[in-house]
Order: C-alpha cells, then structure tokens, then sequence
C-alpha cells in the first residue's frame, strides 16, 4: 500500500497501472478513497456527500471519476502541464487532455479533468454535475465530459453549437461561454433553448448558417458540429468553418465521427489545405456500436494555432 499513497502524481497514475491486478472502475474506487481519505476533514465530509447523494443519477465511474479530479486538483495532485505557460491559465489543465503523459485512457482522463477544473475555477461541482447527467443532452458521459471541459478552459466568449436538437450541448456551453450561438434546421428547436439568458437560436441549414455567421463572429472560439450527419452535409459544415476561421477560433468538436457517413464525410477533407490546422484527430473519442452492430457517437477534434 505504501507505494500506492508515495507521491501524488504516481497516485494518479495507478488510475491506468494494469499492475494493481484491479480493473478500471475498481482502480478509481481505490485511488478516490485514498484521495478523499488524505484531506482535510471538512473536505472530506462535503466530497462524501456529494458521493452518496442520490440525485446524481450518473454512473458510478464517471461521477467517481469526476470526483477524484475535484479531489485531486484540491489537493494539488494534479501537474500543471507545460502548455499552461504557453498558451495561458486554461491549458494548466486542459494540456492534459492532449498528451498521454497522465499514463489514464481518454475518456477516464477528460473526466478527471473535468472535476480537477471545476474545482480550480471555482465552479459548483453540483451544477457540473447535473448537466453531466442532463438527459436532454444527446451525447456520452466522455463526450460531455471533453466538451465541458474545453468549453471551462477556454471561457470562449462566444461558442457556436450546430445542432441544438433537445438543447442539451446549447446548455452545456452557456455555462462556460459568455455567449452561445445554436443552429438547427427545424426552427421549432428555439422553444428548448428559450430559457437561456445567454443563447441565441438560428434556424437553417447549418453549412449555410455558418456562412453568412462566420464573417461577423471573430470571437467564436469553440464550434461544436452536431447537424448534419449526412456525409456531404458534414463536410460542408467543416469546409465553411475552415474556409472562412473567425479570427478567434481555437477548437472544433465534431460529435459521432464514428458514424460511418461522418467518417465519410470527414475523409473528404484536405486538412492539410488548411493551413490554421494545428491537428486533427478522427477518434479522439471512439464511437461505440449498437445492438445491430452499427457505430455511432465519437468524437473528433480540431486544433487550431493561435
Ligand atoms: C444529434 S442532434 C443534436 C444534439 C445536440 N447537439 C445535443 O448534444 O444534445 C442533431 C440536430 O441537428 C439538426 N439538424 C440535422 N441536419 C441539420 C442541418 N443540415 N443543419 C442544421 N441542423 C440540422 C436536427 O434537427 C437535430 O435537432
């Protein structure tokens, strides 16, 4: 046990140590008790209510794994990465998500981070919570949990959302961006994001939306793909977006890349056309497959240089 609790970065790092004879979820039960046991005791006591209130419906792992994060980043366990000095404060944490160094699979570590960035920017771990478990919200706990965590670490002033569907990622977004811009075709979607202060809801086609938006809107910094999932639909949307970048942007998330006509899709385009491009990654999240053997969700993501 000892070498278990030695320092705190190896501590994390027995989240993803196949030598503990533990398999995943159990390596987290372990190394989240070790965390929580190690703080203070009125810490302690609100980390454990969180952890057995039952109005958290989420999963156990990801609401465990979210949790250590918030524990660890408390209790100063986590590194700040490199690209924390480069690129500022967001990247302390977000850099993490990029580089495997963390030794913790991706979907595991977008939790962990998650957690560790709602604490070190002060958010309420309850209202992170919820919308993880919003049900309105058409994505998987990693998916959720990577778009949350760009969105906190990038505070964008403005975020573009195409697909507003149920509102789920519309909502998710105006948490962290001053501002939010959903599109969807059918314009009775504005009726689910209405109660938004800060979002505002355009209807059309998306490629096309983006085309007349994208001249006027250099401070988006973050735009999520979640409209078309035809294969010329979704490049076209990714094709306005690079064509015409708004000064700002930083990142794009395209969601159910693992759908064979987004994968289509996105094979069509010549990222290296683009010279903004600082790197793709098809299966940054890989999809998973439904009972009739066909791929859905995955999430792909775009960097873009400063
Ligand atoms: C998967 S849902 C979006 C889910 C939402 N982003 C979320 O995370 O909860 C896709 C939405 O895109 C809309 N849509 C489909 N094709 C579109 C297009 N070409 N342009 C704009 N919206 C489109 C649909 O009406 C639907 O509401």
């Amino acid at each position: 046990m000892g070498a278990l609790f030695d320092n705190s970065i190896g501590l994390l790092e027995r989240l993803g140590d196949p030598s503990l004879a533990l398999d995943g979820p159990s390596r987290t039960y372990v190394v989240l008790g070790a965390v929580v046991q190690a703080m203070p005791e009125a810490d302690r006591q609100a980390l454990f209510e969180l952890l057995l209130d039952r109005k958290y419906s989420l999963n156990n792992l990801a609401k465990c794994t979210f949790l250590l994060g918030f524990a660890a980043e408390r209790s100063g366990m986590i590194p700040q990465h490199e690209l924390g000095q480069q690129q500022g404060e967001g990247w302390g944490l977000l850099g993490h998500l990029f580089d495997p160094s963390l030794g913790i699979e991706t979907s595991t570590r977008a939790l962990l981070l998650l957690g560790a960035i709602t604490e070190h920017n002060g958010y309420a771990p309850e209202q992170v919570l919820q919308i993880l478990q919003d049900q309105d919200w058409a994505m998987g706990n990693a998916d959720k949990a990577v778009l949350l965590l760009v969105a906190a670490a990038l505070q964008p002033k403005l975020a573009i959302d195409a697909g507003t569907f149920l509102g789920g990622s519309a909502s998710a977004l105006s948490m962290f961006a001053e501002r939010v811009i959903t599109i969807d075709i059918d314009p009775a979607r504005a009726q689910n994001v209405e109660h938004l202060p800060n979002v505002d809801f355009l209807s059309g086609i998306a490629s096309d939306v983006l085309a007349e938006l994208l001249p006027t809107t250099p401070a988006a910094e973050l735009v999520v793909l979640d409209a078309s999932h035809t294969c010329n639909g979704i490049q076209a949307e990714v094709e306005q977006l690079l064509s015409n970048p708004p000064s700002c942007l930083r990142a794009v998330l395209i969601h159910d890349s693992a759908m064979e006509t987004c994968r289509a899709g996105l094979d069509l385009i010549d990222w290296a056309a683009y010279p903004l491009v600082r790197s793709f990654t098809l299966d940054f999240l890989p999809g998973v497959e439904n009972e009739e053997g066909v791929m859905g969700g995955g999430l792909a993501v775009v960097w873009l240089l400063e």
